[in-house]
């Protein structure tokens, strides 16, 4: 039972990726601020490896979020679908990062836009109309983060469900009160 949970887990995340109305598609990057508070921000779930438990996302290398990770490279995913009431949280430590220029360079341009705006993330603009882009100079950048820990937790009657795993213990796995 607590091992269909996680390939259960692990094979909802890989249709996330085939399939582009799955609510795990987007999903939520929590990292710790510089300042030690929390911060949160949707992305798009880019890769999955199911052997060696990598999630990969796209960003731009400017965002807050390439900062706090070079201060802590510990961070956490939420995946929520509304459909089957299932929430998986993800603790993971940062384990690549690369400016994969060749990716970069065959996404289509709509795509290049997230990652080649002249302003920085976050930078005070005047107007959204002022936003101009430079393909030439893109900032983009691919993050690769390996899981350690997953939680599962799914709503249903007459009882939920919740289940630990960890990789510390081979990915085993516990039920834990939901
Ligand atoms: C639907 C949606 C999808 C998004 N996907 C991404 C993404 O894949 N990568 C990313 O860096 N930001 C994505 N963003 C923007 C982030 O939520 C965030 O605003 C941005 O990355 C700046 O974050 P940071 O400076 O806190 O790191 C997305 C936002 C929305 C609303």
């Amino acid at each position: 039972m607590l091992n269909s949970l996680l390939d259960d887990s692990k094979k909802q995340l890989s249709s996330a990726l085939k399939h582009k109305k799955h609510p795990f598609r987007y999903c939520t990057l929590a990292t710790t601020s510089l300042d030690g508070t929390p911060h949160l921000r949707t992305v798009v779930l880019r890769a999955f490896d199911e052997t060696k438990f990598l999630i990969t996302l796209f960003t731009d290398t400017r965002s807050d979020k390439i900062k706090e990770l070079a201060n802590d490279p510990r961070a956490e995913f939420l995946f929520y679908d509304t459909h089957q009431f299932l929430q998986l949280r993800i603790k993971v430590e940062l384990y690549e990062t690369s400016n994969a220029i060749e990716q970069y360079t065959q996404l289509p341009e709509p795509s290049k836009k997230d990652y080649s705006c002249v302003f920085a993330p976050g930078e005070p603009i005047l107007a959204p109309e002022l936003i101009r882009h430079d393909y030439e100079k893109g900032h983009f950048t691919k993050l690769v983060f390996k899981a350690y820990e997953l939680e599962y937790l799914k709503l249903k009657r007459p009882n939920h469900l919740r289940a630990i795993f960890l990789s510390s213990e081979d990915w085993k796995g516990s039920f834990i009160a939901p």
